[in-house]
């Protein structure tokens, strides 16, 4: 993506997907979205810009309401248990949030008002009357998720009435084949009621001008956006017969009505940055991500998410007027599991609580970072997870680290020793591991987050090369100037790789730099000081077990 941009102290939001608070969610949602979204702001906050890394948990709509009516507890309650299981999840992971909320709060809820106000100001939202799907046996309208049946596009039979998960088209609940509510297995039929709509279709024509604007899209970003266009889009009701979400703030529909849970998720990314400013004791700081050209917003989301981040949200945004539009949206498509062992209780994937039991987490985002699902979908088992971080994580970087720290203590006492004159091949050394953060910090900008672990590990592999061809473990027999200067160049090598990997990394990469008496100052390689004293060696990583080959 070719970007004129200050090299730093530019605005930077990062906006990852809301999770829905309705369940656990597995280690493909970290890859898809949530991981790359970390590693990309840590790196943002490294070269120096003013990132803002928003998120929180999606509390409202029919997926919270099913589940919580299937356990007889209420949304609240159902969503909150769920909202704690991420927020400490975060924590085991290193997560670098600058706000991790929810949508129940009340300046979401007063955001969200605000922004369904103006769009009816401008004339984009209108109330209609329109046909709903009802349940004469239940005595209620069926929204989203609680119709089933088969998808107009695909034809695949279990599509929800909010969305397909075969082809990931965006539905309505009308628009299904054999529908059937989820309620009593019955045929529903149309009642009429009144709704709101959003005017979609008034912005055909400014999403596609803006759309063959962006550059360096993925292709299938551009490509799903694109299509869904020129397929025509229809005004969507972004209200629904539920008493559960954010209230409508005009014109009262009576009773059991409340607004569409996309409408007001991406309206998250907004109210969290206003959230975030009115903690930072500056209600007006918002605007510096949000009103302001030379800022730039980034998307992390998965791939089913993506009309309603290409399409929906921009549209929100035009006609509310003034706010920033997205930059770029990577979205991820999808890890799937092969092996069966990998497979939770609804045979999705790893959970990501399963995940931390078995992982360093470390461990777990290297893992995941090298099979991020950037361009296809990427399959992944447990076993190759396991056999990632045995045979590159620890194999090239764990045991660099730890050789060259071990080695430094066994001769020179842990201190970092002065160097003879560099020679060539050391001067090499290090100027490998500097073009190796250049060109890993440019595949990072460029969104390209599997590309630059790559670069990174293949660094780490040519400091070890570096290391058999010297062998200071026996010129430490004959030769301590040669034996110094091979370690004092392995360990500067080692602290810039040590900054690189901190986005991905951060628990062992600010381990090693601690150890070695560096801080970061940009993406670049520090100096680790001669005469500085390691501590005693502790290595970054264990080597795992493989699973019990039981078939499972
Ligand atoms: N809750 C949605 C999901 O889990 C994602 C919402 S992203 C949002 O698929 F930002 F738009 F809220
Ligand atoms: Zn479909």
């Amino acid at each position: 993506m070719v970007r004129s941009r200050p090299l730093s102290n530019q605005p930077i939001l990062v906006a990852i997907a809301w999770p829905y608070a309705s369940g656990s969610r597995h280690i493909g949602h970290l890859a898809g979205a949530y991981l790359p979204g970390d590693i990309f702001a840590s790196y943002q906050r490294l070269v120096g810009n003013r990132v803002l890394m928003v998120s929180g948990s999606d509390f409202h709509g029919t997926p919270i309401t099913v589940r919580a009516d299937d356990e007889g507890v209420t949304p609240e309650e159902l969503a909150t248990r769920y909202h704690d299981e991420f927020v400490s999840q975060w924590d085991a992971l290193g997560f670098s949030w600058d706000l991790y909320t929810k949508t129940s709060t009340a300046n979401h809820h007063s955001v969200t008002q605000d922004v369904f106000t103006k769009l009816l100001e401008n004339g984009y939202i209108e109330r209609r009357t329109s046909e709903q799907l009802y349940d004469p046996e239940a005595g209620r309208f069926l929204p989203d998720r609680y119709v089933e049946g088969t998808c107009p596009h695909c034809g695949y039979t279990d599509a929800r009435g909010d969305q397909c998960e075969n082809c990931g088209r965006t539905l309505d609940p009308v628009e299904l084949i054999d529908p059937r509510s989820r309620f009593t297995g019955s045929t529903p039929e149309l009642r009429s009621t009144d709704h709101f709509f959003f005017l979609l279709s008034k912005f055909e024509q400014p999403l596609s001008d803006w759309l063959k604007s962006r550059e360096g899209w993925r292709k299938h970003v551009v490509n799903f956006a694109v299509g869904a266009i020129e397929e025509g889009l229809p005004d969507r009701a972004i209200t629904r017969d539920l008493d559960w979400g954010v209230d409508i703030p005009v014109d009262d529909l009576g009773p059991g009505k409340k607004i569409y849970v996309w409408f007001d998720a991406v309206i998250g990314y907004l109210s969290a940055s206003k959230e975030w400013s009115t903690i930072q004791g500056d209600e007006e700081l918002w605007r510096t991500w949000w009103q302001n050209e030379d800022a730039e917003h980034y998307y992390f989301i998965g791939k089913d998410n993506v009309t309603f981040h290409s399409i929906f949200w921009p549209a929100m945004l035009m006609g509310y007027g003034g706010l920033n539009l997205p930059t770029d949206i990577p979205a991820n498509q999808f890890v799937t599991f092969k092996g069966g062992k990998a497979s939770s209780s609804r045979g999705v994937g790893m959970s990501i609580s399963e995940a931390l039991e078995r992982f360093e987490p470390d461990a777990l985002r290297y893992a995941l970072a090298a099979n991020f699902p950037e361009m296809s979908d990427s399959d992944i088992s447990e076993e190759e997870m396991i056999r990632r971080v045995n045979d590159e994580l620890v194999a090239t970087w764990g045991n660099l680290v730890n050789r060259v720290w071990a080695m430094t203590g066994r001769y020179f006492e842990g201190i970092v020793p002065q160097p003879a004159e560099l020679d060539a091949d050391d001067q090499a050394v290090l100027d490998g591991v500097d073009a190796t953060l250049l060109a890993a910090g440019t595949e990072i900008a460029e969104v390209r987050l599997k590309a630059a672990l790559g670069t990174l590990m293949a660094g780490a592999q040519d400091v070890n090369t570096y290391l058999s061809t010297l062998e200071p473990w026996k010129t430490a027999k004959v030769d301590m100037e040669r034996t110094g200067t091979t370690l004092y160049v392995a360990l500067q090598g080692i602290a810039g790789l040590a900054v690189g990997l901190l986005p991905y990394l951060p628990f062992t990469s600010q381990q090693v730099l601690d150890a070695f008496g560096v801080a970061p100052s940009g993406y670049a390689r520090p100096e680790v000081a001669t005469g500085h004293q390691l501590p005693p060696v502790k290595p970054l990583f264990t080597k795992m077990e493989l699973p019990a080959a039981d078939g499972a």
